[in-house]
């Protein structure tokens, strides 16, 4: 009856999605990033879509197609995804982050490539730390009083699920889904293990799209208070 009631479970909604890598740069034509292929955050935006929101993607640098009907917005540092994500999320209802963001960048950007100086001494780079953009937008008025609901995503090498709730309450949010298994970059499926206040459930391997669907409708049955 809920679902003839509402065939849409996010009908009306904003939604927001970090998604992707982010490019720290060193200099004009070096910088550091990782192997985040994106899939998974466009996944979760192309399924929001369908599931009638509002979807505004904030994409680090990818190779992917725009989902259909979703609004894009391309950053390639940490600091870029933060200012497009902040200017996104004060109208937004969920926010998703699933972009493997750099936790640090070269503390300098040199201006000009840097060269090689003859000596045979390599460089010695120092770093600083970037922003954590979930954290920000979680400690934001809206996302503590729940008008905002705010979903992480985890990708540990050892101990998922506890580090997966220890993550969740740090960042003081409602769900966490903790990526299970082999580091899967790149990759058309995954398997998940959604974290909560209540506890964890699996989300067994499947199509990354199939997930982001499942993870949509996880998502408004929390925000409608309805239980499982
Ligand atoms: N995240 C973010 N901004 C950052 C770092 C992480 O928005 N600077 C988000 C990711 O998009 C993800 C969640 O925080 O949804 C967890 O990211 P993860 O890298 O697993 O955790 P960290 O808090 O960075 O801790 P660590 O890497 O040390 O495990
Ligand atoms: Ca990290």
């Amino acid at each position: 009856i809920v679902a003839f009631l509402s065939p849409k479970p996010l009908a009306g909604k904003r939604v927001v999605v970090t998604a992707g890598p982010t490019f720290e740069a060193l200099d004009p034509i070096r910088g550091i990033t990782n192997h985040s292929s994106g899939k998974m955050g466009f996944a979760i935006a192309r399924a929001a879509r369908e599931a009638g929101a509002q979807v505004t993607l904030v994409a680090g640098p990818v190779h992917l197609p725009t989902p259909r009907g979703v609004d894009r917005v391309d950053v390639k540092s940490a600091r870029q995804m933060l200012d497009a994500t902040l200017a996104a999320v004060p109208r937004a209802d969920v926010f998703v982050a699933t972009a493997a963001v750099a936790d640090w960048r070269p503390a300098n950007e040199a201006g000009q490539k840097i060269k090689k100086d003859g000596s045979g001494q390599a460089p010695t780079l120092s770093f600083v730390e970037n922003p954590d953009i979930l954290l920000t937008v979680a400690q934001t008025e809206r996302a503590k009083k729940r008008e905002l609901f705010c979903v992480g995503f985890a990708a540990e090498s050892h101990d998922l699920l506890a580090h997966a709730q220890a993550k969740r309450v740090r960042k003081g949010i409602p769900l966490l889904a903790g990526n299970i298994g082999p580091l899967t970059f790149g990759q058309d499926d995954n398997q998940l293990l959604l974290v909560d206040e209540q506890g964890a459930h699996e989300l067994p391997r499947a199509p990354k799209l199939q997930l982001a669907r499942t993870l949509v409708v996880e998502i408004a049955r929390r925000m409608s208070g309805l239980p499982g």
